[in-house]
C-alpha cells in the first residue's frame, strides 16, 4: 500500500506501508528511508522520524535513511584505486562523511512493490559526489517473521565503493532517553578514533574500557566516565568490530518491553548514542533530545579503503553485484 508523501525535486515521493501478523513498518523513497517499525501487539514505534516529507528534507541526521554510496567516514575525503586517486567532498572535520553533500539519503529512489517488499533503486551516475563508475543500487525492505530485514545491492561499470548502511535511531520505549536500554554487542575490539571521529587503523581490546558491551549494559553506566574516546565522539560513536563472518547478531538491545537484534552479514557495527541530535521535533511534535535513540550501524570498518592492514574493503568489481544484509528482529520479551 502506498500514499502520497509529497514531490521532491519533481520526483513523486511515497510512503508504503508493509504490514504482516506481527508487525507494521511504513518506508519512503525518499532517501530509501525506514520512517516507522511498529510491533503490533505493544503499538510500540521503535523508530525516530518525521510526519512530513518537509521534515525530512530539513533534518540533517540521516534519520532512518539509507546511507551510501560511503557510510561513515572516509579520511580527507580522498581514497585511491586501481593506482588512481579520487577525491569527494569534505563536509564533516576535514573528512567526507555518509557519502558526500548529496547522498543516497536525499536521493528519490524509484520502487518496486512486491509481496512484504518494497525496492528502491537509484542509478549513481559516474562522478557523483566524486565517486568512480555508474552504480546502480537496489535497497530491498522485507518485512518477514521476526522484524525486517534489508537487503543493499550495488553493481557497477567500473571498480567503485560501496558501503551501505542504514541509519534507524532507535528507541525501543518510545521514551527521550536510550541510555537506559539494555545493550549487548557480540565485539572484543573496537575501533580508536580521532578528535575529528575519524576511526583509526587502530583496533583495541574492549576489555576494561567502556566499551566493554560483551554483557549486557546500559549505555549510561559507563558515558560519562573521563575517557579520551568518549570525549572524542561526545559519547558512544565509533566503529565495532563483530566476532565471526556471515550472517551473524551483532548487537542486542533490550527496551522495557521489546527486544531488537541486529544481524548483518557486514564486517563490524557503529554503536552512535545520537549525541547530535537537538530536541529537534519529529512524528506526533515529539522532541527528540540529545541522547533519545541509539544507532546500530552496520558496516564495513571506516576509512579502510585507506588501511592497508584492513582487508574487508567495500569494493564493488566491475559488473559484479556486492550484496550485504541487515536485518532488525524485534521480538516482545
Ligand atoms: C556518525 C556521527 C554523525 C551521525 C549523524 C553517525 O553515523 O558516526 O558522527 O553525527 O552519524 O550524521
Amino acid at each position: 500500500m502506498k500514499e502520497l508523501f509529497g514531490t521532491y525535486k519533481e520526483k513523486e515521493i511515497y510512503l508504503f506501508t508493509l504490514e504482516n501478523e506481527g508487525y507494521i513498518a511504513k518506508v519512503t523513497n525518499y532517501g530509501a528511508t525506514l520512517v516507522s517499525f511498529i510491533e503490533k501487539q505493544t503499538g510500540i514505534d521503535v523508530v525516530q522520524g518525521y510526519d512530513t516529507l518537509e521534515e525530512y528534507i530539513q533534518q540533517d541526521f540521516y534519520t532512518g535513511a539509507s546511507v551510501g554510496r560511503t557510510a561513515n567516514r572516509i579520511g580527507k575525503g580522498t581514497f585511491t584505486l586501481n593506482g588512481k586517486t579520487y577525491h569527494l567532498p569534505i563536509n564533516n572535520n576535514g573528512n567526507c562523511n555518509h557519502g558526500g553533500l548529496e547522498g543516497f539519503n536525499r536521493k528519490a529512489f524509484t520502487f518496486k512493490e512486491a509481496d512484504n517488499s518494497v525496492i528502491f533503486s537509484y542509478l549513481s551516475a559516474d562522478g557523483e559526489e566524486g565517486y568512480p563508475g555508474n552504480l546502480q543500487v537496489n535497497i530491498t525492505y522485507t518485512l518477514c517473521e521476526d522484524g525486517l530485514c534489508i537487503t543493499a545491492e550495488g553493481t557497477s561499470d567500473q571498480d567503485t565503493l560501496f558501503a551501505y548502511t542504514n541509519h534507524s535511531y532507535f528507541n525501543l520505549d518510545e521514551s527521550d532517553n536510550a541510555l537506559d536500554h539494555e545493550v549487548k554487542i557480540y565485539a572484543d575490539q573496537y575501533g580508536l578514533s580521532d578528535a575529528n571521529g575519524m576511526t583509526q587503523d587502530k583496533l583495541e581490546d574492549v576489555k576494561g574500557t567502556p566499551f566493554d558491551f560483551r554483557e549486557f549494559k546500559t549505555p549510561a553506566q559507563d558515558i560519562e566516565k573521563e575517557n579520551e574516546q568518549l570525549a572524542f565522539g561526545s559519547g558512544y560513536d565509533h566503529f565495532f568490530l563483530i566476532q565471526g563472518e556471515g550472517m551473524r547478531d551483532m548487537a542486542v538491545c533490550l527496551g522495557k518491553k521489546l527486544q531488537l537484534t541486529v544481524s548483518s552479514d557486514l564486517p563490524g557495527m557503529h554503536l552512535y548514542s545520537s549525541n547530535f541530535l537537538d530536541g529537534t521535533k519529529g512524528k506526533k511534535g515529539v522532541a527528540y533530545p540529545r541522547r533519545s535513540a541509539l544507532c546500530f550501524e552496520a558496516e564495513y570498518m571506516p576509512n579502510a579503503i585507506n588501511y592497508p592492514d584492513i582487508k574487508d574493503k567495500p569494493i564493488v568489481k566491475a559488473n559484479e553485484t556486492l550484496t550485504c544484509h541487515i536485518r532488525f528482529a524485534l521480538t516482545r520479551r
